[in-house]
């Protein structure tokens, strides 16, 4: 017999409630680990605000390097009130480090109402189910820490490049093959406003031209933001540039009872990292109050990216069934009744109960 799969994997705790966040899911991959047997080694390093604050730099040079070594990592939200840069943004975020760093250039934000949350839509669990794909590496974030100005006026460029859309074009439309959906990709622009928008729309059709299987469609942003509240059951994948992706993903995890409950990948063709698409909510940190299922999916993200298909299912078989069956329950604004740790438990122990069955 050959040995079991084993996998490296950096983990960052981050600022806020990211380490409890963090431990929870480590606690759930720990289950999943356990019961389908596969290695999970896992390479703790620090990163975020806090060390910005005491160090100087958000992330050691070393653990970059150990995050491109390893075949994934996980990261906690990060960032704290009061550490900002001179320019008056927020220091201590691993997003332009990371991001660009490794080249990470979609992010994955999948938006799926699970069972037995109350969500401000009438939509039954499973009816809304697309995922947002965010380029994640130019658009308006290429401006990020160089904008340009005076004391008077300040710029910020949207920068698109041709290799930038084809490349997270062809992710959209590989991503709407591997889906059960309606194999439907949805470009969202500005087309009709902004001519690097209009370009962007440009090339998405010309990737998309090379996949007669996958149906095209063409929204505008605002009209998006629109359809994403009245009518999300009708999307499958979507695609836009970064800070459209940023804005209308939140708008999306609100349609499904909260970021709190959203996960995200960061993925490239060499390196990948997984987060929530939440902050660090320092306000509740330590108080064992926030809701782990955004991490605990984004650990099962990471699963499935490093080919542990089967217990990224579980995990989220568990959450569903946890949900559905009222072992875990939420509050109105998400809070898992019981705590952190005890959902925590509660997912772990779902885990193990369908691994056996
Ligand atoms: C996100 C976050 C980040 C972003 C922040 C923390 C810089 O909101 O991942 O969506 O704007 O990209
Ligand atoms: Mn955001």
């Amino acid at each position: 017999m050959s040995a079991a799969r084993s996998h490296r994997v950096v983990v960052i705790k981050g600022d806020g409630i990211g380490p409890e966040l963090v431990d929870a899911a480590l606690e759930v991959l720990d289950a999943a680990r356990g019961a389908l047997g596969f290695g999970l080694e896992i390479d703790l390093r620090e990163g975020g605000a806090g060390l910005y604050r005491k160090s100087g730099v958000s992330l050691a040079p070393e653990s970059f390097e150990a995050i491109k070594a390893a075949d994934a990592a996980m990261k906690g939200p990060v960032g704290l009130p009061g550490v900002r840069l001179p320019d008056g943004t927020e220091a201590g975020l691993l997003g332009g480090i990371l991001r660009i760093g490794l080249d990470a250039y979609a992010n994955v934000r999948p938006v799926r109402l699970l069972p037995g949350v109350e969500a401000p839509l009438k939509a039954k669990a499973g009816e809304i189910d697309y995922v947002i794909v965010r380029e994640n590496t130019e658009g308006l974030y290429l401006s990020r820490g160089k904008g340009v100005g005076t004391s008077e006026a300040m710029a910020d460029t949207l920068l698109v490049t041709r290799k930038g859309v084809e490349r997270v074009a062809r992710y959209a439309f590989e991503l709407a093959r591997r889906r059960n959906g309606a194999k439907q990709v949805t470009c969202v622009d500005k087309a009709n406003v902004l001519a690097s928008l209009a370009f962007f729309r440009r090339v998405f059709d010309e990737v998309g031209e090379t996949y007669p299987d996958i149906r095209r469609e063409h929204l505008y942003a605002d009209a998006a933001a629109q359809a994403l509240v009245l009518e999300p059951q009708r999307f499958d994948v979507l695609v836009m540039e970064n800070f459209l992706g940023d804005i209308l993903s939140d708008l999306g995890g609100a349609t499904v009872g909260g970021i709190g409950l959203c996960p995200s990948g960061n993925i490239g063709d060499k390196h990948a990292y997984f987060e929530p698409i939440h902050g660090s909510a320092p306000d509740i940190a330590g108080q064992d109050k926030a809701n782990p299922v955004s991490q605990i999916l984004s650990a099962a993200l990471m699963l499935e990216h490093i080919g542990e298909r089967d217990a990224a299912a579980l995990i989220r078989r568990a959450v569903d069934s946890a949900l559905k069956n009222k072992k875990l329950i939420l509050g109105p604004f998400g809070q898992p009744e019981g705590g952190t740790r005890h959902a925590a438990e509660t997912l772990a122990a779902a885990v193990r109960q369908l691994a056996a069955h």
